[in-house]
């Protein structure tokens, strides 16, 4: 995938120009199709459960600023797909038939929701492509910089390992084959630890669940032998934790470094008791804020403002040059908690130092 980015630039631009009343209610594009006031109907499917940043973040803080743009008259369709793509096409052929304005698709599986994206096409009704880059065709995309995802992972975990040595034995906890994130982030991982570590074991995880990358590290285990393990690159939280429990079984106390992605809540409090070293911190406000916004924009007809939300281009598969827009990510470790999830009011501090961890809370100044 081609990456032009130039997220922060686009969304600041929308700022100034919504600042300076620019933007007019009644559009601004010479564009044909009717255009709606606040009265809309936005769709939107997110993928499934067991990572919780779909229902804690994703899902609310949309709804609230679909509200916060149309005057609390703009209605929210939500489905969660729960991990399975064929209930995902029902979800959206429901929506489809229900006429909701524009489609806002997290995919379970990208390839297979093709189909789905067309049928909404041909029935007049735009889809942006949430997180994952969905084929068939869309009208636009927001997502991370999901290869930049993998390169801080790769990064941190080498700089952990003191730059590690070829000798280091890496196991690599990948994602869902069925997101194409997941390629991104390994792909992202593979351009860092290439040739500096080995990469004794790669799995692909089903579904991102926990339980298949326990599952996948119990077998890592048996294979390579605990101790033999220098680093495990996980790309998510919630898979983070099942390798734990995998070392953990095997009697592992002293454990190795592992990498993660999404700053859940229970990530946070491991990075703090030093079980997890890092996690990737992705700004779910700046990304669902800003699907709320061209998803509006695209209905209402605003197309300045849709234009300046989607600055970046992308191809899929199936489409070039997709209208984009790319929000960057940080590295999270103990040293900036303070500054990422608790300054952006992911979490108060009070929900991370509970009181089994007063004393990790104390020592990195989380009071
Ligand atoms: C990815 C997403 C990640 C992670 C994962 C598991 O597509 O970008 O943030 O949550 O799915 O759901």
């Amino acid at each position: 995938m081609r990456r032009i980015a130039i997220p922060v630039a686009a969304s600041s631009l929308i700022l100034s120009l919504a600042g300076c009343g620019v933007l007019g209610a009644t559009g601004d594009s010479g564009d044909a199709s009717p255009t709606k006031g606040n009265d809309l109907t936005v769709g939107l499917l997110l993928p499934e459960k067991a990572n919780t940043r779909y229902d804690k973040f994703d899902h609310p803080i949309f709804e609230k600023k679909v509200a916060a743009l149309t005057d609390n008259q703009g209605r929210v369709e939500y489905a969660n797909a729960d991990a399975d793509a064929a209930r995902q096409e029902t979800q959206l052929q429901a929506m489809i038939d229900n006429g909701v304005d524009v489609i806002v698709l997290d995919a379970v599986d990208a390839k297979a929701v093709a189909g789905g994206v067309r049928k909404a096409k041909d029935a007049g009704i735009p889809v942006i492509a949430y997180d994952r880059l969905a084929e068939g065709p869309i009208d636009a995309y927001i997502s991370f910089d999901n290869e930049l995802v993998g390169e801080v992972q790769g990064r941190t975990l080498l700089e952990e390992l003191g730059s590690g040595t070829a000798a280091d034995r890496i196991v690599m906890m990948n994602g869902s084959p069925t997101d194409p994130n997941a390629g991104q982030f390994k792909q992202g991982a593979l351009d860092e630890l290439e040739g500096q570590v080995t990469i004794a074991k790669s799995y692909d995880t089903k579904d991102w669940k926990p339980e298949n990358a326990e599952a996948n590290m119990a077998e890592a285990i048996d294979e390579i032998g605990a101790d033999n393990i220098a680093g495990v690159l996980a790309a998510n939280d919630g898979m983070a934790g099942g390798v734990i429990k995998a070392l953990e079984a095997a009697g592992v106390t002293e454990l190795p470094p592992i990498t993660g992605q999404d700053a859940e809540l229970a990530a946070v409090q491991r990075i703090l008791t030093g079980e997890q070293f890092m996690s990737v911190y992705k700004s779910y406000p700046q990304e669902a804020e800003a699907a709320a916004e061209m998803a509006v924009a695209r209905v209402q007809g605003r197309d300045i403002q849709f234009d300046a939300l989607t600055r970046d281009r992308v191809d899929s598969p199936t489409q070039q040059d997709i209208p984009s827009q790319l929000v960057t990510v940080v590295a999270l470790t103990a040293d900036n908690i303070k500054d990422t999830v608790v300054a952006d009011g992911i979490y108060p501090v009070s929900d991370i130092c509970t009181a089994d961890y007063e004393e990790e809370c104390a020592a990195a100044g989380l009071k």
